[in-house]
């Protein structure tokens, strides 16, 4: 079938959302999902939405646009940490007058706690800025941006799968998507296409990103000539549950949690004496893995403890619920006497699809490509830099997940549309076809779990350039054997089977993609840290990079970053 909207927006997570918010009833808009719109990624968030209100103590969106770019490691684009900060206050107050159920101080007022890097007085001491609802503030958010979006009569195609986009002459013309509970393939035409498909970190084994986290917007951009962004930076959350990876949240750290390794000793005391717990997590990430290689890790082995027992039964009944129930589900604990395993997790892409302040893709020449937005994780706009601020990435959803809407209403007039070309749906229909027929072949999750496992050694915390090497060499092979990839079912309805190998495509070129930028990036900023290259290098590496497909692979090329307002410095915590 052929559909026909304005506007399509694909992702229903708080990026997409707010975006069709604010573009409904003004322009025909819809939503492709590939997940029930409300099982989207962003309710997974736990901690908190960042914003300087001063509800709890003095603060200031200076300060808190010093935390970003510090944070960030000065790759932070500063003209967009600035938009970010500044708008935080209006956003949350509108996420409060929509209905959003936040935490209440005595006075009445929205509570906020510490998280980590945020601070007082550029750096001072830590303040208490993320705007909460327990530990399920991304849940809350989601569940009432979803509301309002069915108050605006907003269609959301669910279970739709972005297959392909379709440009013409690099004007956006709409996309191509998999319909997952018939298996119908449908054309979609029109003439803004939103991408806000989120993160990939289902290219690491130990990830907090749920499974429906493979990136396919952000491969798909970059096949259709589209560069992406930075993507060399991947961050690592210190504390997910060990062997697991699911989160406990940065709130429990906020509310006065401890790390402690093998020795029962709070180690984050050495690595970062002024934030102790509450460094950033690039920092503490790296402190736990030192702690394990140098044989403090519980007995001996590759985690540490996160203590939470002296925050007594109220406290986590109120603040860490959520937190305190996964502990008991998954590990049969409880967080009022026991202490949890934990290691570091993939969490979050700083990189992904440039985009302008106004969520418009810019193409290798900084040009913005007609039609074509990108919001949430899947861009990079760069507000986050080399490794993001806790609680800030709510706050970026609902920023310029609004800004892409607001520019989309202004553009739309100037925009004609552009017709489609023949059988669009064909080379989509093709690939299909060729996993449906093939008889004999390996399985997609055989290559998926040999990718899974080459990124989290070779490519995770700590990298240099023999095992980034290495895992290059297994991603090139797997890319190999993907193409005689089978699949046992063949029927129509709900064929994870074929999704999971058409994921895999995804996966393992934006595997590629991490390592290749890696390997160049001679330096360590943020949350690429090379052993063999330990030091920030400003002189040589003060640029993101950028990547772009060519017809003999890829060209990578890069771009300054803005700086307006702080200049680099060493970063001490
Ligand atoms: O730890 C957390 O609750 C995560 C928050 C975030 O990634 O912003």
């Amino acid at each position: 079938m052929e559909f026909k909207h304005d506007v399509l927006i694909v992702g229903a997570g708080l990026a997409g959302l707010r975006a069709a918010v604010e573009v409904a009833g003004v322009a025909d808009v819809a939503l492709i999902s590939k997940v029930f719109s409300t099982r989207s990624h962003s309710g997974a968030a736990q901690g908190g939405i960042a914003g300087a209100l001063g509800n709890e103590e003095p603060d200031s969106w200076e300060w808190h646009m010093y935390d970003t770019v510090k944070g960030g490691d000065f790759l932070t684009d500063q003209d967009a940490a600035e938009v970010l900060t500044q708008d935080a206050l209006r956003a949350i107050y509108e996420l409060e007058h929509m209905g959003v159920p936040f935490n209440r101080t005595p006075a009445g007022t929205i509570a906020q706690r510490a998280f980590g890097g945020h601070t007082r007085d550029f750096g001072k001491a830590p303040v208490k800025r993320a705007c909460h609802a327990a530990d399920r503030t991304g849940r809350v958010i989601m569940d009432t941006l979803y509301f309002e979006s069915l108050r605006k009569g907003i269609k959301v195609y669910e279970e739709f799968y972005l297959l392909d986009l379709i440009m013409q002459e690099d004007t956006v013309a709409g996309l191509v998507a998999y319909d997952l509970a018939t298996g119908a393939v449908h054309v979609f035409h029109s003439r803004v296409v939103v991408l806000a498909t989120g993160g990939f970190g289902k290219v690491y084994k130990t990830t907090s990103n749920c499974f429906a986290n493979t990136g396919d917007g952000v491969y798909l951009a970059y096949r259709a000539g589209v560069p992406l962004e930075d993507m060399e930076f991947v961050q690592f959350h210190p504390t997910g549950i060990y062997g697991m990876g699911v989160l406990i949240s940065e709130a429990a750290r906020g509310e006065g949690g401890m790390l402690r390794n093998g020795k029962g000793y709070r180690f984050m005391e050495r690595y970062a004496p002024g934030l102790k717990d509450l460094a950033p997590r690039d920092v503490i990430s790296r402190a736990i893995y030192d702690e394990i290689r140098e044989g403090r890790g519980i007995d001996g082995r590759d985690y540490v403890h996160l203590d939470l027992t002296h925050l007594g039964k109220e406290r986590l009944a109120a603040k860490l619920s959520d937190i305190s129930s996964f502990v008991r589900i998954y590990l049969g604990i409880d967080l009022v006497r026991d202490l949890i395993p934990v290691q570091p997790t993939c969490h979050y892409m700083m990189g992904g699809i440039p985009t302008n302040l106004d969520g418009q893709v810019l193409d290798e020449n900084q040009q913005v490509i007609q039609g074509l937005y990108a919001a949430g994780e899947c861009a990079c706009v760069s507000v986050h830099g080399a490794n993001r601020l806790g609680c800030n990435s709510l706050l970026d959803l609902v920023v310029f997940g609004r800004r892409a809407g607001k520019k989309i209403l202004q553009a739309l007039d100037g925009l004609a549309w552009v017709s489609l070309p023949d059988q669009p749906e064909r080379d989509t229909l093709a690939k299909i076809d060729r996993l449906k027929r093939r008889q004999d072949g390996e399985k997609a999750g055989v290559l998926r779990n040999e990718m899974q496992e080459a990124m989290m050694a070779y490519c995770s915390v700590f990298r240099n350039k023999k095992d980034l090497n290495k895992a290059l060499a297994t991603i090139r092979s797997l890319m190999e054997r993907y193409e005689g990839v089978a699949i046992d079912n063949r029927g129509l309805g709900f064929n994870t089977d074929l999704t999971e190998a058409l994921e895999l495509e995804s996966l393992l070129n934006l595997s590629y993609i991490i390592l290749v930028s890696a390997l160049a990036r001679e330096e360590s900023r943020g949350a690429h840290f090379r052993e063999d290259y330990p030091e920030r290098d400003d002189q040589n590496w003060l640029k993101h990079t950028l990547i772009r497909k060519t017809m003999d692979g890829y060209r990578l090329f890069y771009k300054p970053v803005t700086i307006t307002r702080f200049e680099p410095k060493p970063r001490v915590y």
